[in-house]
């Protein structure tokens, strides 16, 4: 398994360009099998969870042309099998996303069980449960969930989340395109990827309204066409950016990036003294405060709130922080497997339950650690960049999932950063890894 050496102390200087958004990427590429036209996505991200997706498109009949690295056209004309199979669930939970549409459009899936991961049991019952609502018939067999439609196709319902569930509101919007009748969804997800799906099922003639808002409404149409679609930037790829220049007191111009999806992420950062400038709708400028990091309490929720995807990453940053930090994680019962690999750099970090508290300003020492998931990598990273002396970062394939060439970007703005490959590393589109 390869490996990241870093050697810290190098501030992040210059600019770095941020790539598509991996969790707008994956449903909008599971959103493709809703239609026979081809749909064509452009600014994918070059990660591995995207060809997890396209092997799992292509496992079930779909044709995938990828004209440029970040280009996919994907064409579900000729879908034979409705299934997504456990080697490629457990590698990648996201495959769940293949259920709504394929139940929608030919009336009938089997999807293997997302088993738990690192950072938590993370169930699909709120899916399952509202596509039943619509009329499904859904049953476990042999560690797979079978989906069935009516004969005559699912039926729009009122859909009432009990938790606020991403994919879970993805899923049931797709699901919602083909069905007859209005479905309408309370207590939506309003992540700006869940508008990004709503903004390509709606030019592929579907009719989605208020996504982005907690109560979402889809009319059901007969079909659903092709289209064409800019996957948007990664908003977590563009907060994790900015600590890293904020903890090496470095600089960086953060570009492709979009501020609006980040407000949050800016806020509590500029909260704590990192100097954040909005230079334009998809430039930013970032920099440690002359008065230097200093601690607050963090709560992640769902979008708008503080994203938990961010959640490793901040507390790396108030390690580094004057005083005492209290971070509350919400959406995940286990988003503090990092903690333990930074307290042994010499963070200062007490774990009980739902709460880390962290004293600052610890000094950091490089060390042999291990990642457990892909934000907790990230966190790691950012530690090593200002830790003395050497980290060397175990299983980064955690951090190939959804960072796109993390190592090249980095060392591109000053970071002493290499990849040590392991010789029995498959190359990137190979290997196959437990689920996020
Ligand atoms: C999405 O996961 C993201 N993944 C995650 O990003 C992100 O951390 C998460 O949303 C929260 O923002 C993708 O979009 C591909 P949820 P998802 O359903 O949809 C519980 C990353 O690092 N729940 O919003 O799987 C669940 O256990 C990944 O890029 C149920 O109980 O998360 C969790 O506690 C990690 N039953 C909470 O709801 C369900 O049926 C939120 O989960 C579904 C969810």
């Amino acid at each position: 398994m390869d490996k990241f050496r870093i050697r810290g102390g190098n501030p992040i200087k210059g600019r770095v360009s941020i790539s598509g958004a991996k969790n707008s990427a994956l449903p909008c590429m599971a959103a493709a099998i809703l239609t026979p036209e081809t749909v064509t996505l452009h600014n994918l991200p070059y990660v591995r969870d995207i060809i997890t997706m396209r092997r799992l498109l292509e496992d079930i009949g779909a044709h995938v042309l990828t004209p440029e690295l970040r280009t996919h056209k994907i064409s579900a004309a000729n879908v034979e099998l409705m299934a997504a199979p456990y080697e490629l669930v457990k590698t990648m939970r996201a495959s769940v996303l293949a259920l709504g549409p394929l139940v929608a459009r030919f009336g009938k899936a089997r999807v293997s069980l997302p088993g738990g991961c690192a950072i938590g049991a993370r169930p699909i019952d709120l899916h399952l449960a509202a596509l039943e609502k619509m009329g499904a018939e859904v049953f476990l067999e042999a560690g797979d969930v079978v989906a069935r439609s009516p004969e005559d196709g699912l039926v729009g319902a009122e859909i009432s989340f009990d938790k606020i569930s991403v994919t879970g509101t993805e899923n049931l919007m797709m699901a919602a395109t083909l069905a007859r009748g209005t479905t309408t969804i309370h207590n939506a997800a309003r992540e700006p990827e869940v508008r990004d799906l709503a903004e390509l099922l709606n030019k592929m003639g579907a009719r989605v309204r208020g996504a982005g808002t907690p109560t979402i409404q889809i009319e059901g149409v007969e079909g659903l066409g092709g289209a064409e679609h800019t996957i948007i930037p990664d908003r977590i790829e563009t907060g994790t950016f900015i600590v890293a220049a904020a903890i090496t007191k470095g600089e960086l111009e953060i570009r492709d990036c979009n501020p609006e999806h980040c407000n949050r992420i800016i806020g509590k950062l500029r909260e704590v003294g990192v100097e954040i400038e909005e230079v334009n709708q998809s430039t930013l400028q970032a920099r440690c405060g002359a008065r230097g990091l200093h601690a607050s309490d963090l709560m992640t929720e769902p979008y708008p709130a503080f994203p938990t995807d961010m959640q490793a990453q901040f507390m790396t940053l108030m390690t580094q922080a004057n005083g005492r930090s209290t971070i509350t994680e919400t959406i995940f019962e286990n988003r503090f497997m990092h903690a333990s690999e930074l307290q042994r750099m010499g963070a200062r970090i007490q774990v009980t339950h739902d709460k880390a508290i962290v004293d600052g300003p610890a000094k950091l020492i490089g060390a042999r650690v291990q990642a457990s998931d892909l934000r907790a990598s990230a966190s790691l990273v950012l530690a090593g960049l200002v830790a003395d002396g050497e980290t060397l970062i175990d299983r980064v394939y955690h951090i190939d999932r959804g960072y796109e060439k993390i190592e090249t970007k980095l060392k591109e703005v000053g970071a002493d950063i290499e990849r040590v490959r392991d010789s029995v590393t498959a190359p990137l589109s190979t290997q196959p890894q437990e689920s996020l």
